[in-house]
């Protein structure tokens, strides 16, 4: 049965905006297309119980990528072994001849990962399997030639993403094999030709790379168009934990290039992991849903009957600042809709060393936006029992912070509420530093700029916050303050 979650739960912690499972344990975003008006989500899911277990596929679907309903589990698991991440295409052509030109199939591809094989010490345990879907995503049936990409002996080999590349007219995979990626070609998405391998020695090792994802962008006000391609890794994110890197290069179909020599992340907040994008989303465009957790402290959150949730779906775009490539992220379009006006203020002057509080009924599901000039601004979200989660951008030291650590409950895992989160942000370079907030039940999504840093953490406040507290060591004029209530 359909169910509409936003209306339907209202436990502790809940968010209202954001997709989570109806109930128990979800990880990441799989299967992510768009066809005939409607979002797929599918996601890795174990039915049992709130903490990671023999994984399967839920599935959910939208067609405002707001509103979700919850579907019936699309994949269990078989005797090849638990379903992991992957990705799921319409296969309009039927090329595979798994359906009709009529009734095209939809195609899930996916990693099978064999606990038994595991115990017994092999090391191929992992390998790629099928499963197809003529009613839309309803129904789903395994291919009976399962595995389509067998394992010769790579420990960590999965996660794989296709898609049908218009240029060379051929299916690609990419998947991720340790400590690099791979890329593949298909006629039919059951074949499969290994075509290159991209990574080792470059980017970001501090853990095995995950969840690889490739797709063409334009950058901004150009005509240059370049290939981005996102990993996943665990550990190894810059606040510690799981985090997604990124590149920017070039891929021909068979192989992806890049000059790329630093490290790039997604996203700089401990709680996004796993995003990856929508195959066939209208207007070309790129729309990215990560999962908004951590494996550091994910079994461990204070929620019961179900635990985790996604990010707000992301526009993905891409700008070209100081003659270096820009991965930016900003919330879809769509939320605008959900959005009821509270507060609005043109001009708000925050005198030095003051500070300035604004009080709400509360704040949990809220959007707060401004335009500040570039200098040292604090904010303060807090409430009746002395919660308070602390943002912090230190202009002259180029540093910015979150402190989630006197936030509420987080004490559930070590390393929750450890440390400050802070992140070097040089990309920063107008005068003025739009910030664009959103606070659901248990997350804080903050965008500056656009998109151009974002910052996605877990909360879990004890009681909601009511106040927010402005305060600068210069004087700082705000511009264009909106407080707004976003509808579940
Ligand atoms: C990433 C991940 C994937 C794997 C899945 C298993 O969070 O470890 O690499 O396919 O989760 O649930």
């Amino acid at each position: 049965i359909a169910i509409d979650s936003s209306k339907i739960y209202k436990e502790p912690f809940r968010p209202q905006f954001h997709f989570s499972p109806e109930k128990n344990w979800m990880n990441d975003p799989n299967g992510m297309v768009y066809y005939k008006g409607v979002y797929h989500l599918f996601y890795q899911y174990y039915p049992e119980d709130i903490v990671w277990g023999p994984m399967h596929w839920g599935h959910a679907t939208s067609t405002d990528l707001i509103h979700w309903q919850q579907k019936k589990i699309a994949l269990f698991p078989d005797k090849l072994g638990m379903i992991f991440s992957g990705s799921a295409v319409v296969d309009l052509k039927n090329t595979s001849g798994l359906g009709t030109l009529a009734n095209p199939p939809m195609i899930a591809i996916f990693t099978y990962h064999d606990m038994e094989g595991e115990k017994s010490g092999k090391t191929n345990f992992q390998t790629q399997g099928l499963a197809y879907s003529l009613d839309e995503g309803n129904t789903w049936l395994k291919y009976e030639g399962n595995p389509i990409i067998g394992n010769v002996d790579i420990k960590d080999f999965r996660d794989p993403k296709v898609f049908w590349n218009s240029v060379t007219n051929l299916w690609n995979l990419v998947l991720v094999a340790g400590d690099h990626a791979q890329f593949y070609t298909s006629k039919n998405l059951i074949n499969w030709t290994f075509e290159s391998e991209f990574g080792k020695g470059i980017g970001a090792h501090g853990g095995v790379w995950e969840c690889p994802d490739i797709f063409k962008l334009k950058v901004a006000n150009s005509n240059e168009e370049k290939w981005v391609l996102l990993i996943s890794i665990n550990p190894g994110a810059p606040n510690g934990g799981s985090g997604t890197q990124y590149f920017i290069g070039d891929f021909d179909g068979k192989s992806f290039k890049t000059k790329q020599k630093e490290v790039k992340w997604v996203d700089y907040g401990a709680d996004n992991y796993a995003g990856v994008t929508y195959n066939d989303a209208p207007k070309n465009k790129r729309i990215f849903i990560g999962w908004m957790s951590n494996w550091h402290y994910a079994r461990n959150t204070p929620t019961k009957n179900w635990r985790s949730a996604m990010t707000v779906p992301r526009e993905l775009s891409l700008e070209k600042l100081r003659g270096d490539y820009v991965l930016k992220n900003a919330a879809v379009e769509q939320l605008k809709k959900q959005v009821i006006s509270e507060f609005s203020k043109d001009v708000l002057v925050i005198p030095a060393n003051q500070t300035i509080t604004l009080i709400y009924d509360n704040l949990n599901q809220s959007e707060v936006k401004f335009k500040a000039q570039s200098k040292n601004l604090k904010l303060i979200f807090s409430n009746t029992v002395k919660d308070s989660l602390v943002i912090d951008y230190n202009v002259t030291k180029n540093i910015f912070s979150i402190d989630r650590r006197h936030s509420g409950f987080v004490n559930f895992e070590e390393n929750f509420g450890k440390e400050i989160h802070k992140t070097s942000i040089p990309n920063i370079i107008s005068k003025t530093v739009e910030y664009r907030i959103l606070l659901d039940w248990s997350s804080i999504e903050i965008f500056l700029n656009g998109g151009i840093y974002s910052f996605t953490e877990q909360i879990f406040p004890k009681k909601p916050y009511t106040n927010l507290s402005i305060q600068s060591n210069e004087e700082q004029e705000i511009k264009n303050i909106t407080i707004n209530k976003i509808k579940g």
